[in-house]
């Protein structure tokens, strides 16, 4: 026990980071526990009226709190039901006045009441478990703290590959301002299928990006043929013919692009078989 305060007396600095709640209807307990743990180190508010422990959680931030089960005018358990439907982040360790007395664990667990332990005149059991509710909190606040980092790093290679989507369809369009607009309303009108057709919203981005390169290939027609106002040649025509092949090409180099390849490489096929043929090899 006299090694255990040491240690919280040595982490007191680190302790006062933390706020914990203690809520007793009985007013010595709640004093004891504030001498108990401002002595170790924490930042401690004491409340012996459960109501008013509610509301103080509902305001302001609180990392733990230690609560009686059997209080007047509502207990423990109710006390924890009306915290968790706004906060479900609270570390809650429940203090029973005799094991018979303690909630039945299914009530513990649908609560996520962390811990519990029988109140006594010494705290020992109780700082162990303080102890290790301060080390779990301290591990998920690192996850969280990891999650928002790694949802930023998400979001930035999202936006990178947007505005790499961008380049490629501006190179397009600088080439050829007729599909620019055909390209737009390929996709739009693509989309707007889909959804009435009840596709999934994976489907729908496909569908989308699929509808805004499915010429990209058109970067490999020479400008002379796709700028051609008069009739084209058969050769010509021939040329023009490639073009799903070759933006499959282009496009396969990325493995991003991937789920549009198929929608690139058919997009001029008919169901009566009279489209273009495509002879591609991968
Ligand atoms: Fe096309």
């Amino acid at each position: 026990m006299r090694k255990g305060l040491q240690n919280f007396n040595q982490n007191d600095s680190i302790n006062n980071n933390y706020k914990i709640i203690a809520v007793d209807d009985e007013e010595g307990i709640v004093d004891s526990l504030s001498i108990f743990l401002k002595r170790s180190g924490y930042n401690f508010t004491g409340v012996t009226d459960p109501m008013e422990a509610i509301e103080k959680v509902r305001n302001e931030h609180f990392d733990l709190m230690i609560l009686d089960f059997i209080m007047t005018p509502i207990h423990g358990d109710q006390v924890v039901e009306e915290i968790r439907k706004f906060n479900k982040d609270l570390y809650i360790l429940l203090l029973t006045g005799h094991k018979d007395l303690a909630p039945p664990l299914e009530t513990i667990k649908r609560l996520d009441i962390q811990g519990y332990c029988e109140k006594s005149d010494k705290f020992d059991q109780l700082l162990l478990l303080i102890e290790s509710g301060i080390k779990s909190i301290e591990q998920m606040n690192q996850i969280k703290r990891i999650n928002d980092e790694l949802s930023d790093t998400y979001e930035k290679l999202e936006k990178a590959y947007l505005e790499s989507i961008q380049t490629l369809r501006y190179t397009v369009e600088a080439k050829d301002t007729y599909t620019r607009g055909h390209s737009d309303r390929v996709s739009e009108y693509s989309v707007l299928i889909g959804k009435y057709m009840g596709l999934s919203d994976d489907d729908l981005r496909t569908l989308q990006l699929g509808g805004l390169f499915h010429d990209i290939g058109k970067i490999g027609v020479p400008d002379v043929i796709l700028q051609k106002d008069s009739k084209l040649t058969d050769d010509e025509y021939s040329q023009i013919k490639q073009h799903p092949n070759i933006g499959v090409h282009i496009l396969s180099n990325a493995s991003i692009f991937n789920d549009i390849l198929p929608i690139v490489e058919h997009h001029h096929e008919k169901y009566d078989g009279t489209g273009y043929p495509r002879k591609i090899s991968r």
